[in-house]
């Protein structure tokens, strides 16, 4: 069995979008109050850390992810005390705390911008990347920005454009420059001082861009109707191999305060991800696996990405599981309620760190959002292929009182209009709802060491059926999972699936022995359960 001791490879964590999670003074956007004054909601849940996307000082631009102030807390989420309080009482509680770190980019408004700005030799000028115009003054060369557009912006002042990955108001900071590096290692510093138990690092695979900034190739397989920036391959501008040195160096600032978390906002193929683990595991602890977000939801789709994955990780690297997150639509919208429950069950025994995104608990949905509602500034940019990220964003629905508990004033997004029904309230009243799978799946994944530490054995099944084995500790488990609708049936008979059930994600067979056949009913998972 894998080495499973530190806290964050037996443990499950909670995404918390600050904004949208509990507020607590009325102004219609959560705050830090409001995440303390769930915390026993938390509990209930059963998870064992919380990360918390930015809460430092922001224009706001990109919703925290322009900070202008590393280490400051934006007053819209409270003060430096309440950030204090949420870490004491998570603490007391048994709750890891894990900060969002946007290394990347600042906002444009941070003093180090507003610095370097001011002219080309400025002592600041070369903690941005400032390239001059080509000779017909147009833009450095032909990378593209995510949130649309040209990366490049034309700064009139000083004749030179400057580089944004992202927003034109999220200028990239220069992380070949080595006095970054030591500004924003204090920066982590500074946290880890006040007790934090790690960092979930933005975008980390931008950090570093080519130092000759040669132009991107074109992206032969570009899809219309995809976002712009898909046109080119980020070959040059994205995951260069110098930034293994700057993971490794924020490993050791990191360790230095020992047992903490390092993870790695990673969107890249299986086979480049895994360098993110580090040379002999030098680089983060968990180099986050978005391939469920992405994942057709069918059995055997799902079956490859679960093998390659395990087979692509280097020896004595933690695997890790993501199925929501900010940024990408609902799990439950990708792939229908009933499979929600199907994906939750996936999630929670498959092996690796989970990591849950705030609702999917209550199988939140995607919200539509009216076109004078849009406040997500990709959208704003490149309006109506449906790249929003507003609809994933909303606010969390905790009962059936007016904005579902989470505001006394209008959210500054809008609730569900399910909420009467789909709020955490309703839901646990409901014996059988996904809220209660989801605390029956984290009880099952405490109770039984096999589905954190033991193995994972693929088995082989066909159509609609995935299945595989998590074995070790005296104890077998094999998890029997129907993608479809239609009911499954499958001979056991010498198949090493005799058992019983521990849990189905219908919440209503607990104890069944199975032998002779192993029935599922449409959408139905279930985990079996039996002594070596
Ligand atoms: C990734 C974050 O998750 C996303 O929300 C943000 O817009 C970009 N990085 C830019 O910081
Ligand atoms: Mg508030």
């Amino acid at each position: 069995m894998a080495e499973s001791g530190a806290w964050w490879r037996q443990g499950i964590f909670y995404q918390i979008y600050p904004r949208s999670f509990q507020d607590s003074d009325g102004d219609g956007v959560g705050d830090l109050a409001g995440i303390v004054h769930r915390l026993p909601y938390l509990l209930t849940l059963g998870v064992d850390a919380i990360w918390l996307s930015p809460i430092f000082t922001s224009p706001m631009a990109d919703f925290g992810y322009d900070i202008s102030d590393y280490t400051g807390i934006d007053p819209l989420f409270g003060t430096m005390e309440d950030f204090d309080a949420l870490v004491r009482a998570a603490h007391e509680s048994g709750l890891k705390v894990i900060l969002d770190l946007v290394p990347n980019h600042t906002s444009d408004r941070h003093p180090w911008f507003v610095e370097a700005r001011r002219s080309r030799d400025n002592p600041r000028r070369d903690w941005y990347i400032w390239r001059d115009p080509k000779p017909d003054g147009g833009p450095p060369n032909n990378w593209l920005s995510e949130f649309g557009g040209s990366a490049w912006q034309y700064d009139q002042a000083t004749g030179q454009y400057y580089y944004h990955a992202f927003l034109a108001q999220q200028p990239d900071l220069n992380w070949r420059n080595p006095a970054v590096r030591a500004a924003v290692y204090d920066v982590m510093r500074f946290w880890l001082r006040k007790g934090v138990d790690g960092f979930r690092v933005d975008v980390i695979w931008h950090l570093i861009k080519d130092a000759e900034f040669r132009d991107n190739p074109a992206n032969p397989g570009y899809i219309e109707g995809r976002p712009p920036h898909e046109r080119i391959l980020p070959r040059h501008s994205t995951d260069q191999p110098e930034v293994h040195q700057v993971i490794a160096e924020m490993r050791k600032v990191l360790d230095a305060f020992g047992d903490r978390v390092l993870i790695g906002e990673i969107y890249l193929p299986i086979e480049r991800l895994m360098a993110y683990y580090g040379k002999d595991l030098s680089g983060a602890h968990l180099p986050f696996n978005f391939a469920l977000l992405s994942a057709p939801w069918h059995a055997r789709d799902i079956e490859r990405i679960i093998a390659e994955y395990e087979t692509a990780l280097p020896p004595g690297a933690w695997p890790n599981w993501v199925l929501g997150n900010h940024d990408r639509p609902r799990v439950a919208s990708r792939v229908g309620a009933e499979q929600a429950r199907v994906a939750a069950m996936l999630l929670l025994t498959l092996r690796g760190t989970p990591t849950l995104y705030y609702g999917d608990e209550i199988g939140m949905r995607q919200v539509a959002i009216a076109p004078d509602g849009v406040r997500d500034p990709f959208e704003k940019n490149v309006p109506g292929i449906g790249v929003g990220r507003d609809g994933c964003r909303t606010p969390m629905q905790w009962n059936a009182t007016p904005n579902a508990g989470f505001s006394t004033a209008a959210p500054w997004l809008p609730v569900a209009e399910d909420f009467m029904h789909e709020n955490v309230v309703n839901l646990t009243a409901d014996k059988r709802s996904i809220l209660n799978l989801y605390r029956a799946l984290i009880r099952l994944r405490k109770r039984h060491v096999a589905l954190v530490a033991g193995h994972y054995r693929p088995v082989a099944a066909e159509g609609d059926l995935l299945l595989y084995r998590r074995d070790g500790e005296g104890e077998i488990l094999t998890i029997a999972l129907n993608l479809g609708d239609d009911p499954v049936s499958l001979a056991t008979e010498g198949s090493g699936l005799e058992g019983q059930i521990l849990l189905s994600t219908h919440l209503d067979r607990d104890g069944e022995p199975i032998h002779g056949t192993l029935d599922l009913r449409g959408n139905e998972g279930v985990v079996i359960g039996r002594s070596l």
